[in-house]
């Protein structure tokens, strides 16, 4: 499993890069505005945290496929290590998945709502797919169903396309994608600290700890 966050905000991704077992950054047009920078420098910013081998994922934001391409190629030589563009699956997106995948530059399929959207990503060259759990779920739909799916066709036809299953609102959808066949997750900073914030763990904690000092003291050098 790969956990990356799902977040453009350099003090989030400085604290869980240094606490969470963190593979990388995702981010979104809608998560770059909402930091009001220059979006290179932001880019940089972030991956000037988690380092040259850690994935960025930029998203293209061209109309064609040969915009795609040209802003692909521009985001690849203008940020430094690993970066994945990602694009959308629309027709002109499928088009850019198939122009792109010839460079040899990793793209990650995006807003993806079914899995015959994902398996025509895979056969067009996309390295990672994104089902979009929440929205899905927003339309009625089946979030985790459409990863479980995913998952089946990619075994089916040996593809090499990796699910990371994105858009989650509460930790039990992330759950239910782990074990549905995702191989990787992009979550927001509220929700990874959410993964591990449990009340009874913290209250074990302060009771081991009044009843070591109640007898030992606090001064663990003179143990
Ligand atoms: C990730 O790459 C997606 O853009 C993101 O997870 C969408 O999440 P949202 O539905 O919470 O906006």
């Amino acid at each position: 499993m790969r956990l990356y966050i799902d977040s453009a905000n350099l003090e989030q991704i400085a604290y869980l890069n240094t606490y969470f077992p963190i593979d990388g950054v995702t981010t979104n047009p809608s998560i770059i505005v909402k930091e009001k920078k220059p979006y290179l420098e932001l880019l940089q910013e972030i991956k000037g945290i988690i380092g040259e081998e850690k994935e960025l994922f930029v998203q293209l934001i061209g109309d064609t496929a040969e915009e795609m391409l040209e802003e692909a190629e521009y985001i690849n030589r203008v940020i430094a290590g690993k970066v994945v563009v990602k694009i959308p699956v629309t027709t002109e997106g499928i088009k850019a998945i198939k122009l792109i995948s010839v460079y040899k530059i990793p793209i990650l399929a995006t807003t993806i709502y079914t899995s015959m959207q994902a398996l025509t990503a895979s056969m067009a060259g996309a390295d990672y797919v994104a089902p979009y759990v929440n929205r899905i779920d927003n339309l009625t739909g089946n979030g985790v169903n459409v990863v479980h799916e995913i998952s089946k066709l990619f075994s089916a036809y040996n593809c090499k396309t990796k699910i990371l299953a994105a858009s989650f609102k509460n930790v039990q959808q992330v759950h239910d994608v782990c074990l549905a066949g995702a191989h990787s997750v992009t979550v927001s900073a509220e929700l990874i600290q959410k993964f591990i914030d449990f009340p009874s763990t913290n209250k074990d904690v302060t009771v081991f700890k009044k009843q070591w000092q109640d007898l030992y003291g606090i001064d663990r050098k003179s143990l």
